[in-house]
């Protein structure tokens, strides 16, 4: 089926497995987060993993944010051809069809990397320096998630001073994502940790400026630490990404006030028991990394995934009242990796399918 021929159409009849994106919703949260920094000296640089799409990319810096972050080179090319010209991409680029791929987008636009390890800067730079280019890099600080990143104090100024040197970088900053905090449920815990790990990047940053090396970005921060961050200052950029669409995971964390945009429609395919029926998403459909969807609104009802193609909806009180071939709308757990098994947003307006947008760096992984 065409794209265009499923505008128009009402989301209950578009053919599913189907991503919906509501894009009243979409607004309200654009907006809302731009509110939070609007009279900041934060500025919003919004992570583009969640939504991989240029449309959306756009409408947020249109919003005010100062550009957008990607976590892939993939994801940059995307954004870039679509005329983003400003891009942090916040992953380590590591091997030489990255570094040439990095050079070739900092000849386009304005291109910022992440270091954490002295060998691979040193082979950016040299391939920069080849190049004619100079490319703006942070380090990227272990501020508690263990995940990339070289230790706060001693070591990243270490590193700091060695980067420096280098020609065909221009250390312009820190990162420092605080992953491990973005999820825990409770305001004060979340608060306090983000406390401990801001602790981390404003020392470090202090440390390096100390040392004779200015430095103009300190980006970090998602959904769940926005507002603290907001609050608690030391930082020059967030990097939030999820609340543009959101998910019940974010959902179930405290203080945080974004719509639900992302829902994903289905159908009912079998109901051979009187508990539950069949929908037609499973694995590839509806991601469950972090647990499973919600259906929406059909209280007492839980999502069960039955495999790659199929998942259940069973109902507490023991009486399913869905039969073949009515519609289940979906709201995933995680928006993420969810939007990246889809080709398609089917945008909507009320009930009404409006424009199909493209998950255009869907599969960008490299
Ligand atoms: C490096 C980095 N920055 C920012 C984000 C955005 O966070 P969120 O989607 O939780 O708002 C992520 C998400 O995984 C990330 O990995």
């Amino acid at each position: 089926v065409l794209p265009g021929t499923i505008i128009g159409q009402s989301k209950w009849d578009v053919d599913t497995p189907a991503l919906l994106l509501d894009l009243d919703i979409v607004e309200r949260n654009i907006a809302t987060m731009a509110d939070v920094f609007r009279d900041s000296p934060i500025k919003l640089r919004p992570h583009a993993k969640t939504h991989k799409s240029p449309h959306l990319a756009l409408m947020q810096i249109a919003a005010g944010a100062i550009g957008i972050t990607v976590a892939k080179l993939g994801e940059a090319e995307v954004m870039a051809a679509a005329g983003v010209d400003n891009l942090l991409i916040s992953s380590e680029i590591v091997g030489p069809s990255k570094v040439a791929r990095l050079i070739g987008l900092a000849h386009q636009v304005n291109v910022i990397t992440v270091v954490d390890d002295l060998g691979a800067a040193n082979v950016i730079a040299h391939a920069a320096e080849n190049a004619g280019v100079r490319i703006p890099a942070l380090i990227d600080l272990d501020t508690g998630h263990h995940r990339t990143g070289i230790n706060a104090g001693a070591p990243a100024l270490a590193l700091a001073k060695d980067v420096a040197r280098l020609a065909g970088l221009e250390l312009v900053g820190l990162q420092g994502y605080e992953g491990h905090l973005q999820h825990i449920e409770g305001l004060e815990e979340r608060t306090n940790g983000e406390a401990e790990s801001l602790g981390m990047l404003v020392e470090t940053r202090r440390m390096i400026e100390d040392a004779g090396i200015p430095l103009s970005i300190v980006s970090t921060g998602g959904t769940g630490t926005h507002r603290i961050l907001a609050e608690q200052g030391g930082v020059t950029e967030i990097q939030a990404g999820s609340y543009v669409v959101m998910d019940t995971h974010y959902a179930s964390i405290e203080g945080v006030q974004f719509g639900h945009a992302l829902t994903c429609m289905t159908t009912v395919l079998s109901k051979t028991k009187e508990a539950r029926c069949i929908i037609d998403a499973g694995h590839k459909t509806l991601s469950l990394d972090s647990g499973p969807s919600a259906p929406k609104e059909l209280p007492g009802a839980v999502y069960i995934a039955q495999g790659d193609e199929h998942g259940a909806i069973e109902f507490a009180d023991g009486h399913c009242p869905l039969k073949v071939g009515d519609r289940v709308e979906m709201i995933p757990r995680h928006c993420d990796p969810t939007i990246n098994l889809h080709d398609w947003f089917h945008v909507t307006r009320g009930d009404t399918v409006i424009a199909m947008w493209p998950v255009a760096a869907r599969g960008r992984v490299q």
